[in-house]
């Protein structure tokens, strides 16, 4: 391990494979920082849309994560049953983010390398000193290359879609089966298709298909691997 005293656990995969409720039940487990870096996207994206800037004007975008990322203005704040609050200019902004619309906004702003360029430092800084678990797309393959243990965490689109869809439909939202499956192909395609930091699996990731297996099951599989990693825990 490097001179890092706790492990950095990346959590990559695409969208719907559960890897926001897996990774806060293996930084709980762990007693690790949890750092959901869509949620930075995805705030990004929110703010771009109340500023009446174009998700795919990059330079803008970009512009704009550069302010907020200035200004301290982005918070995550840990809060129990539903993992972390985010926080933009203090307004708690975590059900605006959760949106169909931001997700697809967020996916639009993170195919611009210069938004990631700005998330990337904010995401070094919050995970370097180690005891943390990241999750997003390109933690194991970019953001750090370095990290002690890596999981790319994936499931059937089938399966992811119908996931997503439980979670809308139970917060109310009117969304159908078969827009949601083709909210996440459109997402899938997006993601690993870009240029810059495209969504793939590190190689020295371990694999995760969580199609058959129930979140306790994901959770106390990863919680072994992460264990053999850092047998001290
Ligand atoms: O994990 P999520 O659904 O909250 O992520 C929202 C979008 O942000 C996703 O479509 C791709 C992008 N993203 C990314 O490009 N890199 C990351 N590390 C995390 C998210």
């Amino acid at each position: 391990m490097s001179e890092r005293k706790r492990p950095i656990v990346a959590i990559d995969g695409p969208a719907g494979a559960g890897k926001s409720t897996v990774a806060r039940r293996l930084a709980d487990a762990l007693g690790y920082v949890l750092v959901d870096t869509g949620a930075m996207y995805r705030a990004v994206a929110l703010a771009a849309t109340r500023a009446g800037v174009p998700w795919n004007d990059g330079e803008r975008v970009a512009g704009l994560a550069r302010g907020i990322v200035g200004a301290h203005s982005l918070a995550f704040e840990r809060d129990g049953a539903l993992g972390v609050r985010v926080k933009l200019e203090g307004e708690d902004v975590s059900e605006a983010i959760r949106t169909p619309d931001i997700a697809q906004g967020a996916s639009t702003v993170s195919a611009h390398g210069e938004v990631r360029a700005v998330l990337f430092d904010l995401q070094r800084q919050a995970g370097e000193g180690g005891g943390v678990v990241l999750e997003g797309r390109d933690i194991g393959t970019v953001v750090f290359p370095d990290a002690e243990v890596k999981f790319f965490l994936t499931a059937s689109a089938e399966v992811r879609a119908r996931r997503r869809h439980e979670e809308l439909v139970a917060k109310g939202q009117n969304i159908t089966f078969d827009e949601t499956l083709a909210d996440v192909k459109e997402r899938d395609a997006r993601d690993e298709g870009r240029a810059v930091a495209p969504l793939r699996k590190a190689e020295t990731a371990v694999l995760v298909d969580s199609t058959p297996l129930t979140i306790d099951e994901t959770v106390a599989f990863m919680l072994v691997k992460v264990r053999e990693v850092a047998p001290a825990l």
